[in-house]
């Protein structure tokens, strides 16, 4: 039993029958459940507004999906779903309601946070992000000499940065041209030098993008682009007003930075940074892409969260992709989990769903404050196809490990591209569909021999198949289906760290890390003692300051 009177997770019933349901289901491959159900590839799919979702090629039947979903309701996902919409302060170790879900909620819509409806704020701030987004666009507002704002630079890390960053990409054939849009990040002075070394300081805006405002790299980053602006333009806190604004929910260290709180695009301690991207800290995207855009990519992830919140537990595309990683997760040892889109706009999306995923379930600990005796959320990983084909898939398809993946694929391409380059786009989706089936279905001994291959080449030659993936397919990315597939994904990690019982919306892991750093700091730059300094550390830091050239 928990402390918190759950019965522990790998004690309950639930859990038992899926281990011995794994163990009956070992020696069974996926040709054999293919064989055995010719309406599978038709029969194991769901939908979810514009996403066809095929769930064909998992290592599953029917009885385990309905042990999967027996555990879901012995660890009441659904209430603590329901909790989470209505507001509830389901971040237990920081006291904090969890409402992205009313970021993207319509006008009329009442959600509560401590007795106040939080609508009527979102709503006052995408507007206010409307206009300002549209003035920008428009030329209408200018900088400080009267240039038109022509560049963009949002100064932001981790939540603050991945998701408008991601998305930038993801919807660029959708942004203005004429707009330059740069993302700074680290603190590695390297990363501002080249997002601004070609731009005219008079014609740019810098969008400083901290929940907290109190972030030390991006206060570094953020003080040192406010230096490269006077240096070159001067005019103190009047030049800075008509380039510096602010998304944060902190007014107070806005307002200490020198940044006017009326330029201040705000949100609120109820949405994580990891879940903040369609907050004030998508303005930058919203830039790029124009209120219009901005608004129906909203409109995609409440397609979404409709379904996650009213579709009966079959037919719940959250709660299945939540459900098949518990299933590799915990019944498979499975360590990672691939997400590898063919798109090339989707460079970024797997790297902005490392932080969704592993900051949310890289947690030992369960809500009770018992340490857990299951694994939780695995190594998240993966970049575009067809590339990574040639990188490796090679481990994917003949390695020791078990890594299920997510195949993401378009039935268009891109509408700005030109015919020849669209051409090349069934090439590319050919390559999609065969790597799933080559994964699934591997190719046996007896077909290797029946190619006239040597024997003692056969074992190499072989692919054993049975490793699992998700297909998931769309008409086209339209900032609508981006809105989908984030907020799916949102929504299936909520699952998992629901059934495994930790809070998925805190992020103490990162805290000591960032105190050791200030405590390092004042050694590397002043060689000052830092007391309790491991003597690896100090050694490795006496290194450096003997090769640093000052
Ligand atoms: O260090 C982790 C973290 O707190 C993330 O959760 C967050 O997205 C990021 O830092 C940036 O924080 P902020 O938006 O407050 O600058």
């Amino acid at each position: 039993m928990n402390a918190d009177g759950r019965t522990r997770l790998n004690q309950r019933p639930e859990w038992a029958a899926l281990a011995k349901h794994r163990e009956g289901l070992a020696d069974t491959h996926l040709r054999e459940l293919f064989a055995a159900d010719p309406g599978r590839g038709e029969g194991y799919t769901l939908r979810v507004g514009d996403l066809y979702i095929d769930y064909s090629k998992h290592l599953v039947t029917d009885e385990t999906l309905r042990l999967l979903r027996e555990l879901a309701a012995a660890t009441d996902v659904f209430a603590l779903r329901d909790a989470m919409f209505r507001g509830e302060k389901i971040n237990v170790t920081e006291n904090r309601a969890v409402l992205h879900t009313a970021l993207r909620a319509p006008r009329d819509a009442v959600i509560e946070v401590d007795g106040e409806n939080v609508v009527p704020k979102v709503h006052a701030v995408l507007d206010k992000m409307s206009d300002f987004a549209d003035r920008v666009r428009s030329g209408a507002w200018t900088g400080h000499t009267g240039k038109r704002i022509k560049n963009v630079i949002n100064v932001g890390i981790g939540g603050s940065d991945l998701g408008p960053a991601m998305a930038y990409e993801v919807l660029r054939s959708f942004t203005d041209r004429e707009l330059t849009v740069r993302f700074v990040s680290n603190v590695d002075g390297a990363d501002l030098h080249e997002a601004t070394r070609d731009l005219d300081p008079a014609e740019t805006l810098f969008v400083i993008a901290s929940k907290t405002f109190t972030t030390i790299e991006t206060i570094t980053n953020a003080t040192s682009a406010r230096s490269w602006l006077l240096d070159a333009l001067g005019g103190g806190d009047s030049a800075v007003a008509k380039h510096f604004v602010a998304l944060s929910t902190n007014t107070e260290k806005v307002a200490e930075f020198g940044i006017d709180t009326a330029n201040m695009f705000e949100f609120w301690d109820w949405v994580g940074g990891r879940y903040s991207y369609d907050s004030a800290i998508g303005l930058s995207l919203m830039i790029a892409i124009g209120p219009d855009r901005f608004r129906e990519m909203l409109d995609g992830f409440r397609l979404v969260d409709d379904h996650f919140r009213t579709a009966p537990a079959e037919a719940n595309v959250p709660l299945l992709l939540g459900l098949l990683g518990i299933w590799y997760d915990n019944f498979h040892d499975a360590q990672s989990h691939a997400v590898l889109p063919y798109s090339h706009y989707l460079s970024r999306f797997t790297a902005y769903l490392q932080q969704l995923d592993m900051e949310s379930n890289g947690k030992y600990v369960a809500r009770d404050g018992k340490q857990v005796d299951w694994q939780t959320g695995p190594v998240v990983w993966g970049t575009p196809g067809t590339n990574g084909q040639h990188a490796y898939y090679q481990l994917i398809h003949q390695g020791t490990k078990l890594i299920p993946a997510d195949f993401i694929g378009f039935a268009e391409p891109v509408a700005e591209l030109s015919a020849g380059l669209k051409a090349q786009h069934d090439l590319l989706m050919a390559n999609f569909f065969a790597q799933t089936q080559a994964l699934a279905f591997g190719k046996t001994a007896e077909e290797v021999r029946a190619e006239g291959v040597a024997e003692e080449l056969v074992p190499h030659k072989t692919f054993q198949g049975n490793r699992p993936t998700t297909t998931i397919l769309a008409k086209e990315l339209t900032p609508s289906v981006l809105g989908q597939l984030v907020a799916l994904y949102e929504h299936k990690v909520f699952v998992q760290g629901a059934v495994w019982n930790i809070d998925s919306f805190d992020q103490w892991g990162v805290e000591l890390g960032k105190v050791l750093a200030k405590r390092v700091e004042p050694a590397l730059t002043e060689g000052a003692e830092v007391p309790g300094l491991d003597a690896s550390t100090k050694a490795l830091v006496a290194k450096y300051r003997e090769l640093r050239a000052r």
